[in-house]
């Protein structure tokens, strides 16, 4: 199944203030927001596209056959290695995994389909999930799973993980699943691993690290006006998001003057733009979606 873009339209309506101007996709993921960029800027302006994961920059390089267009495999997080000396009118950032990553089983990122217990979006660095649930201390893996997943059933599942690897090397999916149904009742309409499957992705791609680091760089790499458009799937990214753009003056208590050497960089455009419910209707992947705006003052 193709990925479906969330927010489209919003996204595009925001990031694209000049139509020949120079853009950046850090999460090409399939290129719907890309191939929807292309077909809008004029043939004076230009696109880059950033992907960690090397599936997603093949696809957008047998996929894509356009002079404005170019992609670069690699972490967003690295984007002063890519870019040195570049500034974009506007930069968009698309949170999280594609679709493509659960439909396809030997990635090993869904819990409904057998495959190998892996989840690294860059499968050439880092370590897998099952590398690490096979060595972790129990009360790391318990830590996880609360922090990154809210899991409130973390220490129950870490240790069901634990006393089952000493069996057997843990090695796939539905092994994963399995134990954490055998470890846990279910609750709600939500499957039960969904949380912990959830946190173990987001601690194996380091991916609030990530997102920390490349808010960090991304002033240096836009114009001024530029915008910068992000769409989270979580309210841990999202918590990440508000509180890196909130203007820096508010940080000071309010009795101390206001003068020229507190530097905002930042203008809220937009706060919290959410899926209409015709969206949710056709794609239900986009229920959790928030999308905030800023531009570079
Ligand atoms: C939600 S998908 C983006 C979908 C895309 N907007 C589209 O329309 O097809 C997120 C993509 O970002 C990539 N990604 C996630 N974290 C990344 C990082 N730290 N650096 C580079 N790419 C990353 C993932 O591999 C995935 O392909």
């Amino acid at each position: 199944m193709l990925h479906v873009p969330v927010l489209l339209e919003e996204s595009l309506d925001f990031l694209l203030h000049n139509l020949s101007g120079s853009y950046l996709d850090l999460t090409f993921g399939r290129g719907s927001h890309s191939q929807e960029i292309l077909k809008r800027i004029s043939l004076n302006g230009t696109l880059d596209a950033v992907d960690r994961d090397k599936d997603a920059v093949l696809y957008g390089k047998e996929n894509i056959n356009d002079s404005r267009f170019s992609i670069h495999h690699s972490n967003y997080s690295e984007i002063d290695s890519l870019f040195l000396n570049k500034q974009f009118d506007g930069i968009i950032l698309d949170l999280g995994i594609c679709s493509t990553h659960l439909d396809e089983p030997s990635r090993g990122f869904s819990f409904q389909s057998n495959g190998p217990l892996d989840m690294r979006m860059n499968t050439s660095s880092g370590f897998s999930a099952s590398e690490w649930l096979n060595s972790a201390p129990e009360k790391e893996i318990a830590d996880i799973l609360y922090k990154y997943g809210e899991e409130k059933a973390s220490r129950k599942i870490a240790n069901a993980i634990v006393e089952s690897r000493e069996i057997k090397f843990i090695e796939t999916t539905i092994e994963l699943s399995n134990i954490i149904q055998g470890a846990i009742k279910r609750t709600g309409k939500n499957h039960p691993a969904t949380k912990s499957f959830q946190a173990i992705r987001i601690h194996v791609n380091n991916e609030l690290y990530h997102l920390k680091i490349v808010l960090s760089k991304l002033e240096q790499f836009l114009k001024l006006g530029g915008t910068v458009v992000i769409i989270s799937f979580h309210s841990l990214e999202d918590r990440i998001v508000k509180n890196f753009f909130k203007p820096e003056i508010k940080t000071f208590p309010k009795d101390i003057p206001i003068n020229s050497s507190f530097k905002q960089t930042y203008r809220c455009i937009k706060k919290k733009v959410r899926p209409s419910i015709d969206e949710i209707k056709t794609n239900p992947r986009s229920r959790s979606a928030v999308m905030r705006v800023f531009s570079r003052l």
